[in-house]
């Protein structure tokens, strides 16, 4: 075997300070979601394992490691929103990840007003230049390869209506490097941002 390179099985651990599983599969778009419960409390909560599944219908999904408040909340309600962060929204989206009791609002706790929503009753982050809101389609509990469930839920949800602030549209044509996207990486506190210096282009062969 190479010494060149560093090889684990991660059942046995990685033996490294840190677990690079999630600095490898990134930088990773964060899922900053808004939820209700059924009682009423909103909620505000990162998922950066996130992503988009699907065209038509669009369809995205967050992985809620443990059974969380959001993940609770989309089962009591059936909708979430999630709100882009963008640079400035950075230290704000990172308040929201404070483990607090369900009844207290991440939205007051990180300074951030909750707007309502057009299609869905959970409210989207104001200050965010794009949100999109989302219903339910599956909760699907995720199982090792030995068929063993783990306390890990995919949620996945339909975009049903989408806000993007009009400055980010150029000839229409959504602006991925103006916004300036946040991104997150490894380790305990590794963001990116892109902007034009990492745009490149590349067609498809035909
Ligand atoms: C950038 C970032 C990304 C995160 N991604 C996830 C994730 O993908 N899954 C997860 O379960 N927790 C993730 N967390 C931690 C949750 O945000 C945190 O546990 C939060 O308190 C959950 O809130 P809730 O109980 O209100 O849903 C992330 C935190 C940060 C700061």
């Amino acid at each position: 075997m190479s010494d060149d390179i560093h090889f684990y099985e991660p059942r046995d651990g990685h033996r490294l300070p840190h677990d690079p599983f999630n600095a490898i599969v990134g930088p990773r778009p964060i899922g900053w979601i808004s939820t209700r419960s059924a009682a009423g409390a909103l909620n505000l909560a990162p998922y950066s394992f996130f992503n988009a599944f699907n065209y038509t219908p669009p369809i995205v999904g967050f992985a809620s490691i443990g059974h969380k408040d959001t993940l609770r909340n989309v089962e009591e309600t059936g909708e979430f929103a999630w709100n882009l962060v963008t640079t400035p929204l950075a230290q704000a989206m990172n308040q929201t990840c404070a483990p607090v009791p369900p009844e207290v609002s991440e939205f007051a706790l990180a300074g951030l007003t909750p707007t309502a929503s057009r299609v869905i009753s959970v409210p989207r982050v104001a200050e965010s230049p794009v949100s999109s809101e989302c219903r339910r389609t599956q909760i699907v509990q995720l199982e090792g390869a030995g068929g063993v469930k783990v306390p890990t839920w995919l949620v996945l949800g339909e975009v049903v209506a989408v806000h993007i602030d009009q400055a980010l549209l150029r000839d229409g044509i959504y602006d991925t490097a103006a916004a300036e996207h946040v991104l997150r990486g490894g380790g305990p506190a590794d963001y990116f941002t892109v902007g034009p210096a990492q745009l490149f282009r590349m067609f498809r062969p035909t």
